[in-house]
């Protein structure tokens, strides 16, 4: 496995890879959650590639840019076992170099929910990626239903800008207790660390509401609001429950399918935002 940094490196270790080549953009600090991205890839693909960059311009100016943990030794020695073939870990120097003044943006699906509470963070995001699909020139490139408006706003750009590359969605992998895996849940203390579990429970409960036939938005809005008001150490920011393509807030789940999303404050003093989601699906299994 190798790893690179500045561009030209970059582009001399892509020339030798096999093509499919598979694209794994992270932040690092990786957990099962990634791995399971680098699997598929490694499944589907001649070659995989992962990204390792704590992206600046994606963090809000209150953010937890400074805070984000990193432990570059540990990702590299996971990704090795895994059988990447590449690293890319460029710096902030690397990326926006003096005098940048490029940037993606996409409209209408960045508006809604993380977008409306993180300015510019999509901007950062879009940005970010199609700079790695530029450098890297994957064939198909993996994405976690985690950050679910991340995938449909790399969706969209991909499409508006015809990147010749498959996006994929991978499902959500989460702790034995339903915690969605991530790399802030290191911030949590023990006491934290139980009461994010309302997350999962919150939206367990609205999707058994949804499964014995609840198709009112308000009424599965409204369960995770009282089930995540019943846990004194979380807050909730917002909850969904959104069409899947467009994002807009419904009233009723008219089609098969629903984004039942939200973000939660947890904890005492210092507070960290945690998100997850489900989609409904009148044909799926659940969570
Ligand atoms: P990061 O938070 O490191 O996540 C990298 C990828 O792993 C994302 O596609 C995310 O959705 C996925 N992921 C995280 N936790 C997961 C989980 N529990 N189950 C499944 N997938 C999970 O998302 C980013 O980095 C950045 O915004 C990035 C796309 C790299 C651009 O900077």
């Amino acid at each position: 496995m190798q790893t690179v940094t500045a561009f030209p490196d970059l582009r001399a270790a892509r020339a030798q890879l096999l093509e499919p080549v598979g694209l794994v953009p992270t932040m690092g600090y990786l957990h099962e959650g990634h791995l399971s991205l680098v699997r598929r890839a490694r499944t589907e693909c001649a070659s995989v590639v992962a990204s390792i960059f704590v992206n600046p311009t994606q963090f809000g100016p209150g953010e937890d840019l400074a805070a984000y943990p990193r432990d570059l030794p540990s990702d590299q020695r996971l990704l090795e076992s895994e059988g990447v073939d590449l690293v890319w870990t460029p710096t902030p120097e690397v990326m926006y170099p003096e005098g940048f003044q490029t940037w993606v943006t996409v409209e209408e699906v960045t508006q809604p929910l993380e977008g409306a509470r993180r300015p510019g963070h999509f901007r950062g995001v879009t940005t970010i990626v199609a700079k790695l699909f530029n450098g890297v020139l994957p064939q198909r490139a993996y994405f976690g239903q985690k950050d679910a408006q991340q995938a449909r706003v790399i969706q969209q750009m991909t499409r508006d800008l015809n990147f010749p590359i498959q996006i994929v969605v991978c499902p959500i992998v989460r702790e034995a207790d339903g915690l969605a895996m991530s790399s802030r849940n290191t911030y949590l203390d023990p006491d934290e660390r139980r009461a994010a579990t309302v997350l999962h429970h919150a939206l367990t409960q609205a999707q058994a509401a949804f499964d014995s036939g609840e198709r009112d938005a308000n009424v599965l809005r409204a369960i995770v609001t009282r089930i995540v008001g019943e846990e004194p150490l979380a807050a909730l920011q917002y909850v969904s429950c959104a069409h899947p393509e467009t994002l807009e807030e419904l009233e009723t789940i008219a089609g098969d399918r629903a984004l039942l999303s939200m973000a939660v404050y947890v904890g005492k003093t210092r507070k960290t935002r945690l998100i997850d989601n489900v989609v409904l699906d009148s044909d799926a299994q659940g969570l």
